[in-house]
């Protein structure tokens, strides 16, 4: 279907044209019928001619004559539509009677045991003819009768009962258009209803359409519009709670940022400002992770999904960052163990991203386990690439567990500067790349473990 064809012209397509396709078939069809039917009926009459100049064919001492009084002519001559011309002639195509032009069957194979009809031209016009046999009993001699007769009441004929059948079906033709281009449009009415309907609304309206706008036919399409709408919704009010969310978080180191820098003004003294300073330190450092993870979580999301998928060695990336690594888990005198395959393990997917994803885990195992506890990081190639991560240390309680993937959710009394994004920014990455996430404990006395399957090249 062409881009912009409308759906009455495509129904007119579909339906007028073949019915008017139908129409000329059929007319096709009638006219040879017709013309069976006509030739059948008038041949039947010429016949006649033929048979009443046969009588009057008789043998006069031993010699075939032609007796034709003016009544029998005159049969000739009655009709006002059409020329009739005869021809009787004997074997030897002596001329006994009529018009020698009449034209005769031209095969000599021809089948005398019955007439014959044929059209030909007789003095340029076209013509219908009878030839038929007469034997005589008193003589051996055979004659022939031709008739001819010009086609105008054929023709006449052929044309009353054509448009007869053709005028009818062309109405008809042109009633059922008509008709379907109304019943289109009182259809489509409802439509057009609906479109009205939506482009007078405010934009930021996004209630669901009311019902007692749509017809059934079009409900399917108003209800996946009410359902885009709820989902638009509620991703609209999920934004907004995250805007608010986030200019509050900014907000307090922000605030924490000016009083320090207050107290510091009052201060007479570099070293009575210390502590002040270590304070405006501490806020700049929060309300930088704080942007960081702001500007991770934006690129992460997956509304935004629009990451170059590209063939990620996942060795390769979880090796080095463990290494950068070690210097942050070693002030906590942590160690961080990394088991990998010997074959090489990629993922389709953003390695950038994949890196932050790695980096959030690490961090929150470092910040959230016991000092002195071991991080084992493990990937695992079968039967999908797969990525764990587990502490040692107190773990996340069960019920817990679904809530600390909201976004700047913390558990109660949680150590560190953290702002709990990290985990809905692991989850975001997850996402995007369509990788599994399980939380779990690591072991029997608690740690934590989570784990990642990512689906195969
Ligand atoms: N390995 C872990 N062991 C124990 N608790 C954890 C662990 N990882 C996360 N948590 C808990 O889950 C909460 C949410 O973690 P998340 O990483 O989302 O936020 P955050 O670490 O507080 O802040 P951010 O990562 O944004 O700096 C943390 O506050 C912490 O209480
Ligand atoms: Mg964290």
């Amino acid at each position: 279907m062409s881009k912009n064809r409308s759906l009455k012209t495509e129904m007119l397509f579909r339906l007028v044209i073949p019915l008017i396709f139908f129409v000329v078939v059929d007319a096709v069809l009638s006219y040879f019928v017709t013309l069976h039917y006509v030739d059948q009926a008038y041949d039947r009459w010429l016949l006649d001619s033929a048979r009443s100049l046969a009588q009057e064919i008789k043998v006069r001492q031993g010699k075939v004559v032609v007796e034709l009084p003016p009544a029998a002519l005159e049969i000739f001559k009655w009709d006002e539509q059409d020329k009739t011309y005869f021809k009787i002639i004997t074997t030897e195509q002596e001329t006994l009677a009529g018009d020698k032009s009449v034209p005769e069957p031209l095969s000599p194979e021809t089948d005398w045991s019955h007439p014959v009809y044929f059209n030909d031209l007789l003095y340029g016009e076209p013509v219908r003819i009878v030839s038929m046999l007469v034997t005589l009993d008193e003589t051996p001699e055979r004659v022939f009768i031709h008739v001819a007769e010009t086609l105008n009441k054929r023709r006449a004929m052929m044309t009353d009962i054509l448009l007869a059948d053709m005028i009818p079906q062309t109405i008809l033709v042109m009633l059922t258009g008509v008709y379907l281009l109304s019943g289109l449009k009182r259809g489509l009415q409802p439509l057009h209803t609906l479109a009205k309907h939506i482009a007078g609304r405010s934009s930021r309206d996004l209630s669901p359409i009311p019902e007692s706008h749509v017809f059934l036919e079009v409900r399917a399409l108003t209800d996946t519009i009410n359902d885009v709408l709820e989902q638009l919704t509620l991703a609209i009010a999920t934004q907004q709670r995250f805007i608010a969310n986030a200019a509050h978080q900014l907000r307090t180191p922000l605030a924490g940022l000016k009083l320090q820098a207050e107290r510091a003004l009052r201060e007479q003294e570099v070293q009575a400002m210390k502590p002040a300073l270590l304070q405006i330190q501490n806020c700049a450092d929060r309300m930088s992770h704080l942007t960081t993870q702001l500007l991770v979580l934006a690129q992460s999301e997956p509304i935004n999904g629009s990451y170059e998928s590209r063939s990620v060695d996942l060795c390769e990336l979880v090796r080095k960052t463990c290494i950068d690594w070690v210097p942050k888990a070693l002030q906590r005198n942590m160690e961080i163990g990394f088991e990998c395959p010997e074959t090489e393990l990629s993922v389709a997917g953003d390695e950038v991203l994949l890196r932050e994803l790695l980096v959030n885990l690490l961090d929150n195992a470092i910040a959230y386990g016991y000092e002195y506890g071991n991080i084992t990081v493990q990937l695992d190639s079968k039967p999908t690439p797969c990525l764990t991560i587990s502490d040692d240390g107190p773990g996340i309680p069960e019920p817990e567990m679904g809530r600390v993937f909201e976004r700047f959710y913390r558990l109660p009394g949680s150590p560190g500067n953290g702002c709990g994004l990290g985990l809905s920014i692991v989850k975001d990455i997850a996402e995007l790349h369509h990788a599994e996430l399980k939380l779990g404990r690591a072991n029997d006395k608690g740690g934590l473990r989570i784990e990642l399957s990512f689906t195969p090249i």
